[in-house]
């Protein structure tokens, strides 16, 4: 018998014998009414109306509702009688019509009842630490630490059965246009995507370490070379990172790679799947997806995944030239939020606040500034289409140049406080819907990112992306303005996914290496392997890889990847449920040469 908290009778259990369900709890109509039904689930609600009893019975399809009658079935209520939630049960009856007052419209049983007349427990629960009702406000830690009941409420089973969906359509797209699958290696060689590695000691090599991949990016290559032409994998990464709502330390992608493409063939395959995907969501896509540079994503948006179901910044500089209203040379910007009529004394300090606290000059109040300056404010209005009942700031950049590209350092900044404007009054306008999906190409990408602490040049997607055929010769001359062959998919303001046309010829990929610092003996140390690989004989390729944890969080409405993971880490990295990391034995420790300090 099962240890219970709470003070009930001892249940005596039933065997399930040869006991087989007839129907599922989501599957009776009223057709159905007059036959026979041995369904099976977990009590997921139960009211005791003395002579009469009602549970819902919940399986992985549905509820349906199930009534013991005291007066038909004496022995059969009594046992009803000591029915908890979450019991798990087999109940054999009779389906019924409701009468038309008893209805519920709210289950897709909800015309019928199974009149009971045996019932079998098959196991008794203790009290949930949660109750299953989906609109109940649990804490997040309460929830993963009892994960499995977690899992079993109706929104998280709507969750885990849509992303189950979402894999199931990505493999039979892909399939259909002629990709393998193919698994890579876990226990590999540190695979650079920015993160920190997670090792994992070697008992035979005492001293050396597997790394986990932060994605399979180098194997897919060597793939590629190797010949197989369209790759695929839904496959896990590992990366320690500072952890966020959108981020966790094991991740899935949907990572793919292909042979000779142009951007287009890339591009034309993805948006296919994501198609394909959204329908199977319940969602339409209609046309072509939009695209834009780097360059223009920055001058429009002020962010590298512009949210498009907000509308662009204007650069208006021109207008204003010599005027002093901002640091000269730089950019001048018009945010410009609709329907929101006048903004409060309040509101305009905060959005005031917001820019100033990110270096940024900011003219919150609009009146004035056409005072100031009328015919210029007419052209600004105009450029933005910006009414009388919008809102309108003019922001630019306060101080000295920053950064090795000072313009992008205003132009984020205004990204910034242009989505800071639109979330102020998103709930009042509707912005932000969420049933809204705007899907975008961004590419052309800066190759390097420079990195402050360490004084050099990093590649802003990795080291294997090529360079725009144009801007080979900056490669060493000039790394700021070097564009990469690079492309991101951004679906309602997240990096939904991201890739790139690789370097195929080694002498490049070198030149690469060496413009991120990386001595001839460090980059054969670290990637020997690949250099020798693109020395027999490797295709031109390019690939991408989509994160399928954010596309099921955004299909799925929720705020949280961990909403669509079924056994996520915390914010700090932990699973409350299991408790990992924890600590080993120092026998298993002594075996792996290890000695913690
Ligand atoms: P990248 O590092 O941009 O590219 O990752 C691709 C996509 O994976 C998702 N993603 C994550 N999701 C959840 N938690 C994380 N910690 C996390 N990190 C990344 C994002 C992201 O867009 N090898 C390249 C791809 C390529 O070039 O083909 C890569 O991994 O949705």
């Amino acid at each position: 018998m099962a240890e219970t908290t709470d003070q009930r009778q001892a249940v005596a259990l039933d065997f399930l014998g040869d006991l087989k369900r007839t129907h599922d709890c989501g599957a009776l109509r009223s057709s159905d009414a007059g036959n026979r039904a041995l369904v099976m689930g977990w009590v997921h609600r139960r009211r005791d109306l003395g002579g009469v009893i009602f549970i819902h019975l919940r399986d992985r399809e549905g509820v349906t509702q199930v009534v013991f009658h005291e007066d038909v079935g004496p022995q059969v209520h009594a046992r009803a009688e000591m029915l908890r939630s979450e019991y798990v049960v087999a109940i054999e009856g009779t389906v019924e019509k409701r009468s038309p007052e008893t209805i519920n419209p709210n289950i897709s049983t909800g015309e019928v009842e199974i009149v009971a007349e045996k019932v079998w427990i098959l196991n008794e629960s203790r009290v949930p630490p949660f109750p299953m009702d989906e609109f109940a406000e649990i804490a997040e830690d309460v929830r993963l630490k009892y994960r499995y009941v977690d899992l079993r409420r109706p929104q998280m089973q709507k969750n885990i059965i849509l992303r189950s969906k979402v894999s199931f359509a990505v493999r039979e797209f892909l399939y259909s246009q002629g990709f393998l699958e193919i698994e890579t290696p876990f226990m590999t060689k540190s695979t650079p995507e920015g993160a920190r590695d997670f090792l994992v000691p070697s008992r035979l090599s005492p001293g050396s370490f597997y790394a986990l991949p932060q994605s399979p990016q180098i194997f897919k290559q060597l793939l590629m070379v190797s010949g197989y032409e369209k790759y695929f994998q839904i496959v896990r990464c590992f990366r320690d990172e500072d952890l966020r709502a959108d981020r966790q330390p094991e991740f899935t992608q949907i990572d793919l790679e292909m042979s000779f493409p142009q951007k287009d063939t890339i591009f034309d395959v993805v948006e296919g799947m994501v198609k394909r995907v959204f329908e199977v969501a319940g969602f339409q896509v209609e046309g072509a997806v939009p695209r834009m540079t780097y360059g223009q994503a920055m001058r429009s948006y002020g962010i590298d995944k512009p949210d498009m179901r907000i509308p662009p910044f204007h650069c208006v500089e021109d207008l204003f030239e010599g005027q002093g209203l901002a640091t000269e040379g730089l950019p001048l910007v018009a945010i410009h939020i609709p329907n929101t009529g006048a903004p409060t004394r309040r509101e305009r300090d905060e959005i005031k606040a917001f820019g100033q606290e990110r270096g940024l000059r900011v003219f919150d109040d609009a009146k004035r500034l056409e005072r100031d300056f009328p015919a210029q404010m007419e052209k600004v209005r105009e450029r933005c289409g910006a009414g009388e009942n919008d809102l309108l700031i003019v922001a630019g950049w306060a101080g000295e140049k920053k950064g090795q590209r000072p313009e992008e350092t205003v132009l984020l900044a205004c990204g910034q406080l242009r989505l800071y404007c639109a979330q102020k009054y998103a709930d009042k306008h509707k912005l932000l819907d969420p049933k809204v999906f705007k899907l975008l190409w961004v590419d052309n990408f800066p190759m390097f990112e420079w990195d402050e602490e360490e004084g050099r040049w990093m590649a802003a997607h990795h080291p294997f992306t090529s360079v725009l055929d144009e801007d080979l010769d900056k490669l060493t001359e000039d790394p700021a303005r070097c564009r990469a062959k690079s492309y991101d998919i951004v679906l309602n303001g997240v990096e939904l996914g991201s890739g790139s046309i690789r370097i195929h010829r080694r002498d490049v990929q070198a030149k690469v290496f060496s413009s991120l610092g990386l001595s001839d003996e460090e980059a054969r140390m670290k990637f020997g392997f690949l250099l020798d690989a693109l020395e027999y004989g490797a295709p031109p390729h390019g690939g991408i890889a989509l994160g399928l944890d954010r596309l099921v969080m955004i299909l799925a409405g929720e705020k949280s990847i961990r909403d669509v993971i079924p056994f996520p880490k915390t914010a700090r990295g932990t699973d409350l449920m299991c408790e990992a990391p924890s600590t080993v034995p120092d026998r298993a420790l002594r075996d792996l040469g290890i000695r913690l300090r």
